[in-house]
């Protein structure tokens, strides 16, 4: 008997052009789990319209993350890559999940409390009830661990929730997924601020390094990256800066952080800054030149978001009945 490969699910929001944190915290560990695991990552276009996006934009950075998907090492034939939206069961489930959700929890969420901060009354609601979408996603697959980065680790929490509540509320629908956090990648910070994480919404770009950042821009954002007058390469919570950058470096290349200390014992930051942007460098530029020759056959990328949909589609609409049943629709 075949034995049964466990489900993860995943997904990126094509709501800004990708960054170093999202390719260490998400892409580089599904690389890694994508033979032991039956895999399905999105491209979640639903939760980019969170936020307006102008729409030429959005098409292109969709097939943009499909591109560069692939061009880290998901192999396609291995994984079912699709696009959110090509799946209505995700909308409708979400629903569902929706008048099972409540106010109090979604009210605790962070993130929707740092941004309902920035833009008071005209948040939209779709910020509010987010969560309940990215249950939908990894519910909808039965999923049972969730690669992510350390900031969505309470979105998945709240999906666990709602997973064991509809569970128990009618009976056993949904497996309760787990998240998978990256080693050394699950929280890459802000260059130019690193109490904060990375991200692909800051407006000054010297605070992040973009997947498809060219080299010297690479070079220049990681010689300005903020740092101490400490002037020592160490681990050590009172210099964040240092810190992050050791992160980014053990990350790519497998060194411990105490092998980095003892390299850089005595030698201020200039040769250290220098090593962790050629590893930027050389990790990114094969990626790049990857992803620009997937673009520019976009065929290749239509077959095979077709061919993933209709996978997704079976899958989810399989437990997208089972929930409808469960709560007294009738039969279509
Ligand atoms: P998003 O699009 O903000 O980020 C995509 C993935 O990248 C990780 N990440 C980071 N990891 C380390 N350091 C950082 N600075 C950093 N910034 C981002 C995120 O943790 C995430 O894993 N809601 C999700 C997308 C989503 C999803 C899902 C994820 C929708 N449905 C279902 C998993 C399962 C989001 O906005 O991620």
């Amino acid at each position: 008997m075949e034995d049964k490969k466990k489900v993860i699910f995943s997904g990126i929001q094509p709501s800004g052009n990708l960054t170093l944190g999202n390719y260490l915290g998400a892409i580089k560990n599904w690389v890694k789990l994508q033979d032991e695991y039956d895999c399905y990552f999105c491209v979640v276009d639903l939760h980019a319209i969170t936020v307006m996006q102008k729409p030429a934009d959005l098409r292109k950075r969709t097939l943009e993350i499909l591109a560069i998907y692939i061009a880290s090492g998901i192999i396609p034939e291995k994984n079912t890559l699709f696009i959110q939206s090509h799946v209505p069961a995700h909308s409708e489930c979400s629903w569902l999940l929706t008048c099972n959700g409540y106010m109090g929890e979604l009210s605790r969420m962070t993130q929707y409390k740092e941004k309902s901060k920035k833009s008071g009354e005209s948040i939209g609601a779709g910020l509010f009830t987010y969560p309940l979408l990215m249950a939908s996603d990894i519910l909808l697959y039965q999923t049972d661990v969730v690669p992510v980065g350390a900031d969505q680790v309470q979105h998945l929490e709240l999906a666990r929730d709602l997973a064991e509540r509809f569970n128990k509320t009618y009976s056993p629908t949904f497996t309760i997924p787990e998240a998978y956090l990256s080693k050394t990648g699950a929280k890459i910070m802000d260059l130019q601020n690193p109490e904060k994480k990375m991200s692909k919404s800051e407006d000054n770009p010297n605070s992040y390094i973009l997947i498809m950042d060219e080299p010297d821009i690479i070079r220049k954002k990681i010689s300005r990256a903020v740092t101490d007058s400490i002037g020592e390469v160490k681990y050590s919570d009172e210099q964040p800066g240092v810190k992050n950058l050791m992160t980014i470096l053990s990350n790519i290349k497998g060194y411990t952080f105490e092998e980095i200390e003892n390299k850089y014992k005595g030698q201020g930051y200039a040769q250290f800054k220098n090593d962790v942007a050629e590893a930027i460098v050389e990790e990114l530029t094969p990626v790049q030149e990857r992803v620009k020759a997937l673009l520019e056959n976009k065929s290749e990328l239509e077959e095979i978001y077709k061919k993933g949909a209709e996978k997704a589609n079976y899958v989810a609409n399989k437990t997208l009945r089972k929930m409808q049943k469960k709560i007294g629709f009738i039969p279509r």
